[in-house]
C-alpha cells in the first residue's frame, strides 16, 4: 500500500482490498439531524443509528470482516464443551504469542474483571502507561490504585513524537524505590493507547519497561486490545523493527510479558476476548472464574462463529496490508485536519482522529463541555456520530465536586475497511465548516445526571440558542446540501 507511488505526485493511502457487501446509508437533512440530537439529549451514545451517516463512535465490534472470517464462520464446531472451533483458536494464539495458556473471555473488560479478581491486592498500585476506563474501573474495584506513568509527551495534544503512548520508565522506577517492588499488584502495558489518542510504544520501551519489571519480580500484563495499529507503528517507525516481520515483532511483543489479554471486539475483527498467561498456576488462579462468570473454558461467553472469525483475524493481523488501512486513514484524516488549522493530536495515531475541543472551542468553558457540544455541533452540522472524550466522561468525586479533564477531545474512531475515503474526505470538509464557524457553538448543561457512567445515559440541553443559530449558518453557506 505505501509503496505505490502516484504519478500526480498525490499522497493517497490506497486500499488492498475490495467491498463486496456494503450497507445502505441514510444522510437526513440537518432539520432532521437536530431534531434526532434534541432527541437524544445532546448525547451522540443515545442516538439511533438510523439517524446516522457515519458512524465514528468507536471501532469495537464494528470493524469490517474479510471474505476469509465470513467463510471460517461457516465450519464452527458448536459444542459445550472441547469445541474444535477453541483448538484452532488457541493454536493461532499459541503460534503468535508462545504462551501455553489460553483462557476465553465474552470481551475484553471480562478479561479485567477475571485479571483484576485474580491479582489485585487491597492497597496496593497497578501502574500502566496510562488507563482504559473499564481497566481502572475493575482495579479500583478490587481495591488497587491505578498510577499513570505515562512520559511527558504522551498528554502533549501537538507533538513530534513517535511513540507517545511509551511508559514513563524513571517513574516507575521511582515508585520501585520509594515504595518496594511488593507494593505492586502488576504492571499493565497498554499497546496503542486508548485514551490519549491511539498513541503507540516502541518495542526498545516495552523491553526496557518488563526488563525492570523482570529485575525486581513484578508481573508484567500487557493490553493488546489496539496491537494491529502498535505493530504497524513499530514496523514503519522504529527503526530496529524495520528488518523485523510484523509476526516477529508480535513475538518479541508478548515474549516481554507474562500476561496478554485483549478485546476481540478490536484485536481479531471479531466480537469476544481473552487471557493468554505463560505460567500454569497463574492460570490455574483464574481459571474457575471462567465457567462462574462466563461461561465453559472451550468458549467463554463467546459464540463458536465468533471464534473462527477471530482465529482467521488473528493470522490476518500478520499482515501489513491488512493492518496498514486504519493508520493510514486515520494519518490522511489527521493531516487534513492539521494542514486546515483544526487541533487535532499529533502525529496520528490509531483508532480514529481526535480533535482537540478545548483549542477548537476556547471560549466554551470546561464546566460547559466543549467535547460533548463539539460532538452534538459535529452531528448536527455532518450526520458523523463521534465520541466525548473529555469531563464529561469523567465521574463526579464523592463530595459532588466534578474534576476537570487533562484533554478535552472527540474522538472520530475509524472502524477498519468499513468507510471509504471520499467518506472520511466528507467528515473532514464538514469539520473544516465548523471550524469556521466555532464561534457560533456553546455549552451544555446536565439536565439529567446518572451518578455512573454517566457519559452514556446522560441527557444534556444547549446553553443558549447556538443550535438555532449554527443551523441557520449552515443553511446560509451550504444551501439545500444534505
Ligand atoms: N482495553 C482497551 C485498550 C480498549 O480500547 C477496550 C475497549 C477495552 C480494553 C475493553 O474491551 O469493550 O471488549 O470490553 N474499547 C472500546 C472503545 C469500548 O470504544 O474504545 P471491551
Amino acid at each position: 500500500m505505501a509503496k505505490v507511488t502516484f504519478f500526480s505526485g498525490q499522497q493517497l493511502p490506497l486500499e488492498m482490498h475490495k467491498v463486496r457487501i456494503i450497507q445502505k446509508l441514510n444522510l437526513l437533512p440537518i432539520e432532521d439531524r437536530r431534531k434526532a440530537m434534541a432527541g437524544a439529549g445532546y448525547n451522540t451514545f443515545l442516538l439511533q443509528n438510523t439517524d446516522v451517516f457515519l458512524d465514528m463512535l468507536t471501532d469495537s465490534g464494528v470493524n469490517a470482516m474479510s471474505d476469509q472470517q465470513q467463510a471460517a464462520m461457516l465450519i464452527a464446531d458448536d459444542a459445550y464443551a472441547g469445541s474444535a472451533t477453541y483448538t484452532r483458536l488457541y493454536d493461532k494464539l499459541v503460534e503468535l504469542f508462545g504462551m501455553d495458556y489460553f483462557l476465553p473471555a465474552h470481551q475484553g473488560r471480562a478479561a479485567e474483571h477475571i485479571l483484576s479478581k485474580t491479582l489485585v491486592k487491597p492497597g496496593t498500585y497497578v501502574p500502566m502507561n496510562y488507563h482504559f476506563t473499564t481497566s481502572k474501573a475493575h482495579v479500583t474495584e478490587m481495591g488497587g490504585e491505578v498510577l499513570e506513568l505515562i512520559t511527558k509527551a504522551g498528554l502533549e495534544v501537538t507533538s513530534d513524537e513517535l511513540f507517545k503512548g511509551n511508559f514513563d520508565i524513571p517513574a516507575l522506577q521511582a515508585l520501585i524505590d520509594e515504595r518496594g517492588a511488593e507494593s505492586i499488584s502488576y504492571v499493565r502495558i497498554e499497546s496503542g493507547t486508548n485514551l490519549i489518542g491511539g498513541q503507540p510504544l516502541s518495542l526498545a520501551n516495552i523491553r526496557e519497561t518488563t526488563a525492570l519489571c523482570r529485575a525486581h519480580g513484578i508481573l508484567t500484563v500487557l493490553d493488546a486490545s489496539l496491537l494491529a495499529d502498535n505493530l504497524y507503528f513499530n514496523k514503519t517507525r522504529e527503526p530496529q523493527c524495520q528488518d523485523m516481520t510484523i509476526p516477529e515483532i508480535t513475538r518479541a511483543t508478548a515474549d516481554c510479558f507474562d500476561i496478554i489479554y485483549f478485546s476481540a471486539r478490536k484485536l481479531g475483527f471479531g466480537r469476544g476476548g481473552g487471557i493468554c498467561i505463560r505460567d500454569e498456576a497463574v492460570y490455574k488462579q483464574m481459571r474457575a472464574l471462567v465457567p462462574m462468570y462466563e461461561g465453559f473454558l472451550t468458549y467463554g461467553g463467546m459464540s463458536v462463529r465468533e471464534m473462527e472469525a477471530i482465529t482467521v483475524g488473528l493470522g490476518e493481523t500478520m499482515d501489513e496490508d491488512m493492518i496498514n488501512q486504519g493508520p493510514l486513514f486515520i494519518e490522511h484524516m489527521v493531516n487534513e485536519l492539521d494542514a486546515r488549522g483544526i487541533p487535532v493530536i499529533t502525529p496520528a495515531g490509531g483508532l480514529g482522529a481526535h480533535v482537540d475541543a478545548m483549542r477548537f472551542l476556547p471560549h466554551v468553558p470546561q464546566q460547559e463541555y466543549p467535547a460533548g457540544a463539539l460532538a452534538a455541533a459535529l452531528y448536527i452540522a455532518s450526520g458523523v456520530r463521534g465520541m466525548e472524550r473529555g469531563t464529561l466522561s469523567e465521574q463526579r468525586d464523592p463530595d459532588g465536586t466534578e474534576p476537570m479533564a487533562n484533554m478535552e477531545l472527540v474522538r472520530l474512531a475509524l472502524p477498519r475497511r468499513v468507510f471509504t475515503l471520499s467518506q472520511v474526505n466528507y467528515a473532514i470538509d464538514r469539520i473544516d465548516w465548523l471550524y469556521q464557524n466555532r464561534e457560533l457553538i456553546g455549552g451544555l448543561k446536565f439536565i439529567e445526571e446518572p451518578e455512573i457512567l454517566r457519559f452514556f445515559y446522560g441527557r444534556l440541553e444547549p446553553i443558549g440558542d447556538w443550535v438555532e443559530t449554527l443551523t441557520e449558518a449552515f443553511r446560509r453557506d451550504l444551501g439545500d446540501s444534505l
